[in-house]
Protein backbone atom coordinates (compact mmCIF):
# COMPACT_ATOMS: atom_id res chain seq x y z
CA UNK A 1 0.00 0.00 0.00
CA UNK A 2 1.36 3.14 -0.99
CA UNK A 3 2.22 5.89 1.80
CA UNK A 4 -0.80 8.43 0.19
CA UNK A 5 -3.21 5.98 0.62
CA UNK A 6 -2.91 5.80 4.48
CA UNK A 7 -1.94 9.44 5.01
CA UNK A 8 -5.42 11.37 6.78
CA UNK A 9 -6.44 13.95 5.29
CA UNK A 10 -6.75 17.24 8.25
CA UNK A 11 -9.03 20.31 8.63
CA UNK A 12 -11.06 21.87 10.90
CA UNK A 13 -13.92 24.21 10.61
CA UNK A 14 -13.92 28.14 11.59
CA UNK A 15 -15.87 28.79 14.46
CA UNK A 16 -14.61 31.59 15.70
CA UNK A 17 -16.53 33.02 13.04
CA UNK A 18 -19.91 31.64 13.66
CA UNK A 19 -19.42 32.38 17.62
CA UNK A 20 -18.77 36.02 16.54
CA UNK A 21 -22.10 36.31 14.45
CA UNK A 22 -23.65 34.40 17.28
CA UNK A 23 -22.99 36.81 20.14
CA UNK A 24 -23.75 39.48 17.76
CA UNK A 25 -27.41 38.23 17.23
CA UNK A 26 -27.59 38.22 20.97
CA UNK A 27 -26.73 41.63 21.40
CA UNK A 28 -28.36 43.12 18.34
CA UNK A 29 -31.76 41.04 19.31
CA UNK A 30 -31.52 42.24 23.06
CA UNK A 31 -31.03 45.99 21.53
CA UNK A 32 -33.66 45.51 18.27
CA UNK A 33 -36.56 44.19 20.88
CA UNK A 34 -35.89 46.46 23.61
CA UNK A 35 -35.97 49.68 21.60
CA UNK A 36 -39.42 47.99 20.20
CA UNK A 37 -40.79 47.84 23.56
CA UNK A 38 -40.04 51.45 24.01
CA UNK A 39 -42.26 51.93 19.98
CA UNK A 40 -44.77 49.84 21.86
CA UNK A 41 -44.99 52.16 25.12
CA UNK A 42 -44.94 55.45 23.47
CA UNK A 43 -48.15 54.15 21.53
CA UNK A 44 -49.61 54.13 24.69
CA UNK A 45 -47.45 56.98 26.57
CA UNK A 46 -46.75 59.62 24.06
CA UNK A 47 -44.76 61.40 26.92
CA UNK A 48 -42.26 58.70 26.34
CA UNK A 49 -41.38 60.47 22.90
CA UNK A 50 -39.42 62.64 25.52
CA UNK A 51 -39.98 65.91 23.38
CA UNK A 52 -36.97 65.03 21.28
CA UNK A 53 -36.54 64.62 17.66
CA UNK A 54 -34.37 61.82 18.01
CA UNK A 55 -36.47 59.60 20.09
CA UNK A 56 -39.54 60.66 18.51
CA UNK A 57 -41.32 57.69 17.37
CA UNK A 58 -41.77 58.32 13.72
CA UNK A 59 -37.20 58.02 14.14
CA UNK A 60 -37.31 54.94 16.59
CA UNK A 61 -40.37 52.61 15.01
CA UNK A 62 -37.62 52.22 11.67
CA UNK A 63 -34.59 51.76 14.26
CA UNK A 64 -36.75 48.80 15.43
CA UNK A 65 -37.55 47.46 12.17
CA UNK A 66 -33.96 47.83 11.15
CA UNK A 67 -32.18 46.44 14.25
CA UNK A 68 -34.37 43.31 14.40
CA UNK A 69 -34.32 42.40 11.15
CA UNK A 70 -31.09 43.27 9.44
CA UNK A 71 -29.07 43.67 12.84
CA UNK A 72 -30.40 40.48 15.12
CA UNK A 73 -32.09 38.28 12.19
CA UNK A 74 -29.11 39.55 9.60
CA UNK A 75 -26.81 38.15 12.35
CA UNK A 76 -28.41 34.96 13.12
CA UNK A 77 -28.70 34.36 9.01
CA UNK A 78 -24.51 34.48 8.77
CA UNK A 79 -24.58 32.67 12.16
CA UNK A 80 -26.26 29.80 11.06
CA UNK A 81 -24.88 29.75 7.51
CA UNK A 82 -21.64 29.92 8.74
CA UNK A 83 -21.95 26.99 10.95
CA UNK A 84 -24.24 24.64 8.62
CA UNK A 85 -22.49 25.52 5.27
CA UNK A 86 -18.91 24.13 6.41
CA UNK A 87 -20.84 21.22 8.03
CA UNK A 88 -22.86 20.36 4.62
CA UNK A 89 -19.64 21.18 2.56
CA UNK A 90 -17.29 18.84 4.32
CA UNK A 91 -14.77 22.22 4.17
CA UNK A 92 -13.56 25.21 6.17
CA UNK A 93 -14.76 28.38 4.66
CA UNK A 94 -13.21 29.06 1.38
CA UNK A 95 -11.42 32.38 3.89
CA UNK A 96 -11.59 33.30 7.54
CA UNK A 97 -10.33 36.56 6.28
CA UNK A 98 -13.42 37.47 4.03
CA UNK A 99 -15.68 36.35 7.00
CA UNK A 100 -14.03 38.89 9.13
CA UNK A 101 -14.07 41.24 6.58
CA UNK A 102 -18.05 40.11 6.27
CA UNK A 103 -18.92 40.07 9.97
CA UNK A 104 -17.17 43.46 11.28
CA UNK A 105 -18.43 45.16 7.75
CA UNK A 106 -21.86 44.39 8.42
CA UNK A 107 -21.62 45.69 12.03
CA UNK A 108 -20.36 48.86 10.92
CA UNK A 109 -23.14 49.21 8.84
CA UNK A 110 -25.87 48.54 11.67
CA UNK A 111 -23.76 51.09 13.70
CA UNK A 112 -24.52 53.58 11.04
CA UNK A 113 -27.92 52.35 11.04
CA UNK A 114 -28.66 53.35 14.75
CA UNK A 115 -26.95 56.67 14.16
CA UNK A 116 -28.02 57.73 11.56
CA UNK A 117 -31.67 56.81 11.56
CA UNK A 118 -32.44 58.98 15.02
CA UNK A 119 -31.35 61.95 13.26
CA UNK A 120 -33.32 61.64 10.72
CA UNK A 121 -31.58 60.98 7.77
CA UNK A 122 -33.35 58.46 5.78
CA UNK A 123 -34.85 57.94 2.16
CA UNK A 124 -38.30 57.15 3.44
CA UNK A 125 -38.59 53.94 1.94
CA UNK A 126 -39.78 51.38 4.30
CA UNK A 127 -37.26 48.40 4.96
CA UNK A 128 -34.86 50.60 3.01
CA UNK A 129 -34.35 53.38 4.95
CA UNK A 130 -30.84 54.14 4.67
CA UNK A 131 -28.99 56.28 2.70
CA UNK A 132 -26.86 55.90 -0.59
CA UNK A 133 -22.99 55.49 1.22
CA UNK A 134 -24.59 52.83 3.68
CA UNK A 135 -26.87 51.34 0.99
CA UNK A 136 -23.14 51.05 -1.13
CA UNK A 137 -21.39 49.52 2.22
CA UNK A 138 -24.67 46.78 2.08
CA UNK A 139 -23.91 46.24 -1.82
CA UNK A 140 -20.24 45.56 -0.99
CA UNK A 141 -20.45 43.62 2.26
CA UNK A 142 -22.96 41.57 1.11
CA UNK A 143 -21.13 40.38 -2.05
CA UNK A 144 -18.36 39.50 0.77
CA UNK A 145 -20.43 37.28 2.10
CA UNK A 146 -21.31 35.33 -1.71
CA UNK A 147 -17.60 35.08 -2.62
CA UNK A 148 -17.25 33.12 0.41
CA UNK A 149 -19.96 31.24 0.05
CA UNK A 150 -19.46 30.56 -3.45
CA UNK A 151 -15.92 30.02 -2.88
CA UNK A 152 -16.97 27.21 -0.11
CA UNK A 153 -19.16 25.44 -2.44
CA UNK A 154 -16.37 25.20 -4.75
CA UNK A 155 -14.05 24.05 -2.98
CA UNK A 156 -16.17 21.00 -1.24
CA UNK A 157 -15.72 17.76 -0.09
CA UNK A 158 -19.02 16.50 -0.61
CA UNK A 159 -20.55 16.56 -4.36
CA UNK A 160 -24.74 16.53 -2.93
CA UNK A 161 -25.13 20.12 -2.70
CA UNK A 162 -28.17 19.68 0.12
CA UNK A 163 -31.30 21.63 -0.35
CA UNK A 164 -30.23 24.02 3.01
CA UNK A 165 -27.40 25.30 0.82
CA UNK A 166 -30.33 25.71 -2.71
CA UNK A 167 -32.22 28.27 -0.05
CA UNK A 168 -29.10 30.31 0.78
CA UNK A 169 -27.95 30.44 -2.71
CA UNK A 170 -31.63 32.12 -3.56
CA UNK A 171 -30.66 34.19 -0.57
CA UNK A 172 -27.79 35.62 -1.95
CA UNK A 173 -28.60 36.47 -5.14
CA UNK A 174 -31.66 38.15 -4.82
CA UNK A 175 -31.31 39.45 -1.72
CA UNK A 176 -28.60 41.51 -4.10
CA UNK A 177 -30.39 41.56 -6.97
CA UNK A 178 -33.53 43.49 -4.73
CA UNK A 179 -31.16 45.56 -2.85
CA UNK A 180 -29.33 47.31 -5.96
CA UNK A 181 -32.41 47.96 -8.09
CA UNK A 182 -34.61 49.57 -5.40
CA UNK A 183 -31.72 51.53 -4.01
CA UNK A 184 -31.18 53.27 -7.12
CA UNK A 185 -30.82 56.85 -6.16
CA UNK A 186 -29.79 60.19 -7.22
CA UNK A 187 -27.83 61.67 -4.28
CA UNK A 188 -27.56 65.72 -3.68
CA UNK A 189 -25.40 65.36 -0.48
CA UNK A 190 -23.53 62.98 1.16
CA UNK A 191 -26.68 61.80 3.48
CA UNK A 192 -29.10 62.81 1.18
CA UNK A 193 -30.87 61.18 -2.08
CA UNK A 194 -33.77 60.82 -4.17
CA UNK A 195 -34.98 57.79 -6.25
CA UNK A 196 -34.43 56.88 -8.88
CA UNK A 197 -37.81 56.30 -9.76
CA UNK A 198 -41.35 58.22 -9.69
CA UNK A 199 -44.71 58.08 -8.64
CA UNK A 200 -46.53 54.70 -8.97
CA UNK A 201 -43.38 52.85 -10.60
CA UNK A 202 -41.41 53.54 -7.21
CA UNK A 203 -44.23 52.31 -5.26
CA UNK A 204 -43.79 49.02 -7.21
CA UNK A 205 -40.34 48.49 -6.76
CA UNK A 206 -39.78 49.51 -3.60
CA UNK A 207 -42.91 46.95 -2.70
CA UNK A 208 -41.42 44.56 -5.05
CA UNK A 209 -38.47 44.85 -2.77
CA UNK A 210 -40.21 45.32 0.72
CA UNK A 211 -42.18 41.97 0.45
CA UNK A 212 -39.16 40.16 -0.97
CA UNK A 213 -37.59 41.35 1.78
CA UNK A 214 -40.17 38.78 3.89
CA UNK A 215 -39.56 36.44 1.46
CA UNK A 216 -35.51 36.29 0.84
CA UNK A 217 -34.38 38.09 3.55
CA UNK A 218 -37.23 36.87 6.19
CA UNK A 219 -38.15 33.26 4.84
CA UNK A 220 -35.46 31.75 2.50
CA UNK A 221 -32.42 31.80 4.78
CA UNK A 222 -34.64 30.55 7.52
CA UNK A 223 -36.11 27.20 5.62
CA UNK A 224 -32.80 26.47 4.67
CA UNK A 225 -31.67 26.34 8.32
CA UNK A 226 -34.84 24.87 9.16
CA UNK A 227 -33.53 21.79 6.85
CA UNK A 228 -30.33 21.83 8.90
CA UNK A 229 -30.80 22.27 12.43
CA UNK A 230 -34.27 20.13 12.63
CA UNK A 231 -32.99 17.21 11.53
CA UNK A 232 -30.31 17.30 13.16
CA UNK A 233 -31.50 18.23 16.65
CA UNK A 234 -34.01 15.73 15.98
CA UNK A 235 -31.17 13.05 15.06
CA UNK A 236 -33.44 12.45 11.74
CA UNK A 237 -33.86 12.58 7.77
CA UNK A 238 -36.09 15.36 6.61
CA UNK A 239 -39.54 13.95 6.12
CA UNK A 240 -39.12 14.11 2.18
CA UNK A 241 -36.01 15.29 0.26
CA UNK A 242 -38.66 15.79 -2.93
CA UNK A 243 -40.94 18.07 -0.99
CA UNK A 244 -38.14 20.16 -0.07
CA UNK A 245 -36.70 20.19 -3.62
CA UNK A 246 -40.66 20.96 -5.07
CA UNK A 247 -41.65 23.83 -2.44
CA UNK A 248 -38.48 25.60 -2.99
CA UNK A 249 -38.80 25.91 -6.63
CA UNK A 250 -42.56 27.07 -6.51
CA UNK A 251 -41.93 29.04 -3.09
CA UNK A 252 -39.12 31.30 -5.46
CA UNK A 253 -40.69 31.82 -8.30
CA UNK A 254 -44.21 32.59 -6.86
CA UNK A 255 -42.74 35.01 -4.50
CA UNK A 256 -41.52 37.35 -6.74
CA UNK A 257 -44.97 38.19 -7.84
CA UNK A 258 -46.85 38.97 -4.97
CA UNK A 259 -45.48 42.67 -3.64
CA UNK A 260 -48.54 44.47 -5.31
CA UNK A 261 -50.39 43.03 -2.10
CA UNK A 262 -49.08 45.69 -0.32
CA UNK A 263 -50.61 48.29 -2.96
CA UNK A 264 -54.25 46.99 -2.66
CA UNK A 265 -56.77 50.19 -3.57
CA UNK A 266 -53.94 53.05 -4.57
CA UNK A 267 -53.31 53.93 -8.40
CA UNK A 268 -51.21 50.71 -9.00
CA UNK A 269 -53.03 49.58 -11.80
CA UNK A 270 -56.05 47.10 -11.01
CA UNK A 271 -54.62 44.22 -12.88
CA UNK A 272 -51.09 44.58 -11.43
CA UNK A 273 -53.23 44.51 -7.76
CA UNK A 274 -55.22 41.25 -8.83
CA UNK A 275 -52.18 39.44 -9.87
CA UNK A 276 -50.12 40.60 -6.68
CA UNK A 277 -53.47 38.64 -5.15
CA UNK A 278 -53.13 35.99 -7.22
CA UNK A 279 -49.78 34.89 -6.61
CA UNK A 280 -50.63 35.66 -3.09
CA UNK A 281 -52.67 33.28 -2.58
CA UNK A 282 -50.83 30.07 -4.62
CA UNK A 283 -48.25 30.81 -2.07
CA UNK A 284 -49.91 28.96 0.63
CA UNK A 285 -49.04 25.66 -1.16
CA UNK A 286 -44.87 26.25 -1.06
CA UNK A 287 -45.33 27.75 2.19
CA UNK A 288 -47.41 24.99 3.69
CA UNK A 289 -44.71 22.61 1.98
CA UNK A 290 -41.98 24.02 3.83
CA UNK A 291 -43.97 23.82 7.15
CA UNK A 292 -45.30 20.18 6.73
CA UNK A 293 -41.70 19.01 5.96
CA UNK A 294 -40.30 20.51 8.67
CA UNK A 295 -42.87 19.39 11.20
CA UNK A 296 -43.28 15.98 9.47
CA UNK A 297 -39.64 15.63 10.02
CA UNK A 298 -40.66 14.83 13.72
CA UNK A 299 -42.75 11.70 12.98
CA UNK A 300 -42.17 9.23 15.41
CA UNK A 301 -40.07 11.39 17.60
CA UNK A 302 -42.24 13.75 18.93
CA UNK A 303 -41.49 12.96 22.82
CA UNK A 304 -37.89 14.24 22.01
CA UNK A 305 -39.76 17.65 22.01
CA UNK A 306 -40.74 17.07 25.62
CA UNK A 307 -37.08 17.38 26.68
CA UNK A 308 -35.34 19.53 24.61
CA UNK A 309 -35.37 23.21 24.43
CA UNK A 310 -33.87 23.30 21.12
CA UNK A 311 -36.87 21.23 19.88
CA UNK A 312 -39.71 23.26 21.58
CA UNK A 313 -38.33 26.17 19.97
CA UNK A 314 -37.94 25.18 16.64
CA UNK A 315 -41.56 23.80 16.41
CA UNK A 316 -42.87 26.73 17.53
CA UNK A 317 -41.14 28.47 15.02
CA UNK A 318 -42.30 26.17 11.99
CA UNK A 319 -45.85 26.25 13.54
CA UNK A 320 -45.72 30.27 13.51
CA UNK A 321 -45.05 29.92 9.78
CA UNK A 322 -47.24 27.90 8.55
CA UNK A 323 -49.79 30.57 10.72
CA UNK A 324 -48.48 33.83 9.08
CA UNK A 325 -48.23 32.77 5.91
CA UNK A 326 -51.85 31.00 6.23
CA UNK A 327 -52.82 34.68 7.02
CA UNK A 328 -50.90 36.89 4.45
CA UNK A 329 -52.47 35.58 1.42
CA UNK A 330 -55.48 35.99 3.97
CA UNK A 331 -54.66 39.82 4.24
CA UNK A 332 -53.88 40.03 0.48
CA UNK A 333 -57.69 39.14 -0.60
CA UNK A 334 -58.89 43.07 -0.92
CA UNK A 335 -62.15 42.56 0.32
CA UNK A 336 -59.99 41.51 3.47
CA UNK A 337 -57.10 43.69 3.14
CA UNK A 338 -60.05 46.54 3.07
CA UNK A 339 -60.59 45.85 6.45
CA UNK A 340 -57.36 45.16 7.70
CA UNK A 341 -55.03 47.61 5.64
CA UNK A 342 -55.05 50.36 8.30
CA UNK A 343 -55.20 48.28 11.63
CA UNK A 344 -53.21 46.30 14.31
CA UNK A 345 -54.02 43.30 12.23
CA UNK A 346 -51.17 44.03 9.89
CA UNK A 347 -48.83 44.44 12.70
CA UNK A 348 -49.82 40.89 14.32
CA UNK A 349 -48.83 39.27 10.96
CA UNK A 350 -45.81 40.72 10.80
CA UNK A 351 -44.72 39.86 14.72
CA UNK A 352 -46.42 36.16 14.20
CA UNK A 353 -44.04 36.16 11.49
CA UNK A 354 -40.86 38.08 12.85
CA UNK A 355 -40.86 37.25 16.02
CA UNK A 356 -42.42 34.08 16.12
CA UNK A 357 -40.47 32.49 13.00
CA UNK A 358 -37.49 34.21 12.70
CA UNK A 359 -37.23 35.35 16.53
CA UNK A 360 -37.79 31.58 18.18
CA UNK A 361 -36.16 29.75 15.32
CA UNK A 362 -33.35 31.97 15.85
CA UNK A 363 -33.38 30.99 19.66
CA UNK A 364 -33.66 27.75 18.98
CA UNK A 365 -30.31 27.78 16.72
CA UNK A 366 -28.46 29.72 19.27
CA UNK A 367 -29.67 27.16 22.47
CA UNK A 368 -28.07 24.80 20.12
CA UNK A 369 -25.11 26.09 19.29
CA UNK A 370 -23.53 27.69 21.82
CA UNK A 371 -23.09 24.29 24.09
CA UNK A 372 -21.12 23.14 21.02
CA UNK A 373 -19.64 26.12 20.24
CA UNK A 374 -18.17 26.67 23.33
CA UNK A 375 -18.02 23.24 24.59
CA UNK A 376 -20.27 23.56 27.21
CA UNK A 377 -23.47 22.98 29.05
CA UNK A 378 -26.69 26.00 29.39
CA UNK A 379 -25.73 27.96 31.78
CA UNK A 380 -29.29 27.26 33.63
CA UNK A 381 -31.66 24.30 33.00
CA UNK A 382 -33.92 26.44 35.24
CA UNK A 383 -34.13 29.54 33.20
CA UNK A 384 -34.27 27.27 29.67
CA UNK A 385 -37.34 25.56 31.12
CA UNK A 386 -38.92 28.84 31.97
CA UNK A 387 -38.67 29.47 28.39
CA UNK A 388 -40.26 26.32 26.91
CA UNK A 389 -38.30 23.20 28.39
CA UNK A 390 -36.96 20.95 30.94
CA UNK A 391 -33.42 20.61 31.02
C1 LIG B 1 -39.96 42.14 22.14
C2 LIG B 1 -40.18 42.06 20.90
C3 LIG B 1 -40.83 43.11 20.02
C4 LIG B 1 -41.61 44.19 20.35
C5 LIG B 1 -42.04 44.66 21.72
C6 LIG B 1 -41.97 44.84 19.11
C7 LIG B 1 -42.74 45.99 19.00
C8 LIG B 1 -43.11 46.62 17.85
C9 LIG B 1 -43.94 47.80 17.75
C10 LIG B 1 -44.56 48.52 18.92
C11 LIG B 1 -44.06 48.12 16.44
C12 LIG B 1 -44.83 49.31 15.86
C13 LIG B 1 -46.25 49.01 15.70
C14 LIG B 1 -47.07 50.17 15.19
O1 LIG B 1 -46.52 51.07 14.54
O2 LIG B 1 -48.28 50.18 15.43
C15 LIG B 1 -43.33 47.15 15.69
C16 LIG B 1 -43.23 47.12 14.32
C17 LIG B 1 -42.49 46.18 13.62
N1 LIG B 1 -41.71 45.15 14.16
FE1 LIG B 1 -41.56 44.66 16.10
N2 LIG B 1 -41.43 44.15 18.08
C18 LIG B 1 -40.72 43.09 18.60
C19 LIG B 1 -39.99 42.13 17.89
C20 LIG B 1 -39.80 42.15 16.52
C21 LIG B 1 -38.95 41.24 15.80
C22 LIG B 1 -38.11 40.13 16.42
C23 LIG B 1 -39.06 41.59 14.47
C24 LIG B 1 -38.39 41.02 13.25
C25 LIG B 1 -37.54 40.03 13.20
C26 LIG B 1 -39.96 42.74 14.39
C27 LIG B 1 -40.27 43.38 13.21
C28 LIG B 1 -41.14 44.47 13.12
C29 LIG B 1 -41.56 45.05 11.86
C30 LIG B 1 -41.15 44.57 10.46
C31 LIG B 1 -42.42 46.11 12.17
C32 LIG B 1 -43.14 47.04 11.20
C33 LIG B 1 -44.53 46.52 10.93
C34 LIG B 1 -45.33 47.27 9.90
O3 LIG B 1 -44.85 48.29 9.38
O4 LIG B 1 -46.44 46.84 9.60
N3 LIG B 1 -40.38 43.06 15.64
N4 LIG B 1 -42.74 46.23 16.58
C1 LIG C 1 -47.53 33.45 2.01
C2 LIG C 1 -46.89 34.32 2.68
C3 LIG C 1 -47.32 35.71 2.99
C4 LIG C 1 -48.22 36.53 2.36
C5 LIG C 1 -49.03 36.24 1.11
C6 LIG C 1 -48.24 37.78 3.09
C7 LIG C 1 -49.08 38.83 2.80
C8 LIG C 1 -49.09 40.04 3.47
C9 LIG C 1 -50.05 41.09 3.32
C10 LIG C 1 -51.27 41.03 2.41
C11 LIG C 1 -49.69 42.13 4.09
C12 LIG C 1 -50.44 43.42 4.34
C13 LIG C 1 -50.13 44.52 3.42
C14 LIG C 1 -50.88 45.75 3.84
O1 LIG C 1 -52.11 45.76 3.84
O2 LIG C 1 -50.21 46.74 4.18
C15 LIG C 1 -48.45 41.74 4.73
C16 LIG C 1 -47.70 42.55 5.55
C17 LIG C 1 -46.48 42.18 6.06
N1 LIG C 1 -45.99 40.89 6.14
FE1 LIG C 1 -46.74 39.28 5.24
N2 LIG C 1 -47.37 37.71 4.13
C18 LIG C 1 -46.79 36.46 4.12
C19 LIG C 1 -45.86 35.97 5.01
C20 LIG C 1 -45.12 36.76 5.84
C21 LIG C 1 -44.04 36.30 6.69
C22 LIG C 1 -43.60 34.86 6.83
C23 LIG C 1 -43.51 37.41 7.28
C24 LIG C 1 -42.36 37.55 8.24
C25 LIG C 1 -41.44 36.68 8.41
C26 LIG C 1 -44.26 38.56 6.81
C27 LIG C 1 -43.98 39.87 7.11
C28 LIG C 1 -44.77 40.94 6.74
C29 LIG C 1 -44.42 42.31 7.03
C30 LIG C 1 -43.12 42.80 7.70
C31 LIG C 1 -45.51 43.10 6.61
C32 LIG C 1 -45.68 44.59 6.82
C33 LIG C 1 -45.26 45.36 5.65
C34 LIG C 1 -45.45 46.85 5.92
O3 LIG C 1 -44.57 47.42 6.55
O4 LIG C 1 -46.45 47.41 5.49
N3 LIG C 1 -45.24 38.13 5.97
N4 LIG C 1 -48.13 40.44 4.35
Amino acid sequence: MSTENTQVEKFSYDNNIVRLFANATILWGVVGMLVGLLVAFQLIFPVLNLNLEYTAFGRIRPLHTNAVIFAFVGNGIFAGVYYSLQRLLKTRMYSDLLGKINFWGWQLIIVSAAITLPLGLTTSKEYAELEWPIDIAIALIWVVFGWNMFGTILKRRERHLYVAIWFYIATFVTVAVLHIVNSFELPVSLFKSYSWYAGVQDALVQWWYGHNAVAFFLTTPYLGLMYYFIPKAVNRPVFSYRLSIIHFWALIFLYIWAGPHHLLYTALPDWAQSLGVVFSVMLIAPSWGGMINGLLTLRGAWDKVRDSAVLKFLVVAVTAYGMSTFEGPMLSLKNVNAIAHFTDWIVAHVHVGALGWNGFLTFGMLYYLFPKLYKTQIFSPKLTSTSGSAP
